[in-house]
């Protein structure tokens, strides 16, 4: 497109997305159009749009972008990978260098399976659960997010309680059928998941949960409730760690919690921004996998073209040598509470009820006057339209957040970020009062 201006070129594109994307764009959210951006580069804590707009990203491509955009580490252990080949469907050195990584860092791991995505990672996982137990039904909380599979799609994001442990598909498209086999609990009761994990035991095959469901904190013994109820009943104890995973302590929610399931899930942060996720866990759950030990009729299938692949393993390797370092949770961990901190305290300032639940690396910013934050139907006294007007204002501001969804930390994130941002925090709420 020679001869148009920066603008001009940025429009342009974003005509053609609303042609040939389905849906116009990413799918689930959608900005205002003088608003909507096409993504040139990143760098660090930064993006920069093809119109030439700088942002302070905390989207951070939804979490994976842990370490910052092109981190030169990361970059050079792709284009040390890159001339040998990209995939072979054989075994490799980065993919086998990366599992001895995640199993060295999880508690639950002995093994880890690889997959493409965090959705796939939660699907094989029921299904090493069902093999497992030879059990075929599922129990998920409201509210979590397991990805984008007919068994992940339950009591999602209701706007009503669910007819416990009954619950309405998120997405058309699922058949009712699943939902025979997805049991829905709200998250932080104790007594009623034990409740109902021992009423269902003999047909569970698995209870997979979000530590951090979203933002919501689990409550002091919650998680040591599920994981005794479940052990009692040989039920396997799934965590989805794709978000909490390398991101809010090194060994993930099992470290931070001290609660270790059986499986975890793992995606995002663990290949440096690639596309490679997996499932780490005991050799006992994992032994229904062993196609050397079973005969084929035994054994779970659970393979993908392009899983392992050594470009992303080695992202993943370079990835965690990073996160290794001394310091580098301390920091993350700094960062992130002052920018929540800095949001309540600006809130207080303009007589706002804005609320920051979560982990200083994850969070979001909700609001709510509601306390405590426990549940997924507490989330839903936020108040979306000023959470979506609160997001546009920060974005007009040059923060790139998504709006009524999660602030992401990087370990580039710096002090003069913080200080930048909670400026824009305090004109954004300052101009939503008016
Ligand atoms: C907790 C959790 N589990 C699973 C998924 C699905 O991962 P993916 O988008 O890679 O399929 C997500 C995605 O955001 C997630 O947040």
């Amino acid at each position: 497109m020679t001869g148009c201006t920066p603008a001009e070129q940025q429009a342009a594109l974003l005509q053609d997305a609303g042609t040939y994307l389905a849906g116009g764009g990413l799918g689930l959210f959608q900005l205002p159009a003088d608003l909507n951006l096409v993504v040139a580069r990143g760098e660090g804590s930064r993006v920069w749009d093809v119109a030439g707009r700088e942002y302070i990203d905390y989207h951070l491509s939804s979490g994976p972008a842990l370490l910052g955009h092109a981190h030169p580490e990361v970059i050079a252990a792709v284009q040390a990978q890159l001339p040998k080949g990209s995939t072979y469907f054989f075994l490799n050195e980065p993919e086998i260098q990366l599992a001895r990584k995640i199993v060295d860092a999880v508690p639950c791991a002995d093994e880890v399976l690889y997959t493409g995505s965090g959705t796939e990672a939660t699907f094989y996982a029921l299904r090493i659960a069902r093999a497992r137990t030879r059990r075929d039904k599922v129990m998920k909380f409201e509210g979590a997010w397991h990805g984008m599979h007919d068994y992940g799609l339950w009591g999602t994001v209701p706007s009503t309680p669910s007819d416990y442990p009954r619950s309405k598909p998120d997405s058309v498209g699922v058949p009712a059928m699943a939902g025979e086999l997805v049991l829905v609990s709200p998250f932080n009761d104790s007594a009623k998941a034990v409740e109902m994990i021992e009423r269902h035991a003999k047909e569970l095959a698995a209870v997979i949960i979000e530590p951090l469901q979203r933002v919501l904190l689990p409550e002091p013994g919650f998680l040591q409730a599920v994981r005794e109820v479940t052990k009692k009943h040989g039920i396997m104890l799934i965590f989805d760690e794709i978000v909490t995973g390398f991101r809010i302590a090194w060994g993930g929610a099992q470290e931070k919690y001290g609660v270790v399931p059986d499986m975890a899930c793992y995606g995002k942060a663990v290949s440096g921004g690639f596309a490679l996720a997996a499932i780490a866990g005991s050799t006992d759950a994992m032994q229904v996998l062993d196609v050397r030990k079973r005969n084929r009729a035994e054994v779970v299938w659970a393979t993908n073209t392009l899983n392992g692949n050594p470009v992303c393993a080695a992202a993943g390797v370079a990835a965690l040598d990073v996160l290794a370092e001394p310091g580098v949770y301390d920091r993350l961990h700094a960062i992130g509470s002052r920018l929540r901190k800095g949001i309540e305290d600006a809130g207080a300032k303009h007589g706002i009820a804005v609320q920051c639940p979560g982990e200083d690396a994850v969070f979001g910013v909700r609001f709510t006057a509601r306390k405590p934050l426990r549940n997924w139907m507490d989330l839903t006294t936020s108040d979306k339209d000023l959470g979506y007007r609160w997001a546009c204002e920060m974005i007009r501001r040059g923060i790139l957040v998504n709006p009524n969804e999660k602030i992401y930390i990087s370990v580039v994130h710096s002090d003069a970020d913080i200080a930048t941002t909670l400026s824009a925090v305090d004109e954004a709420f300052a101009s939503l009062k008016k």
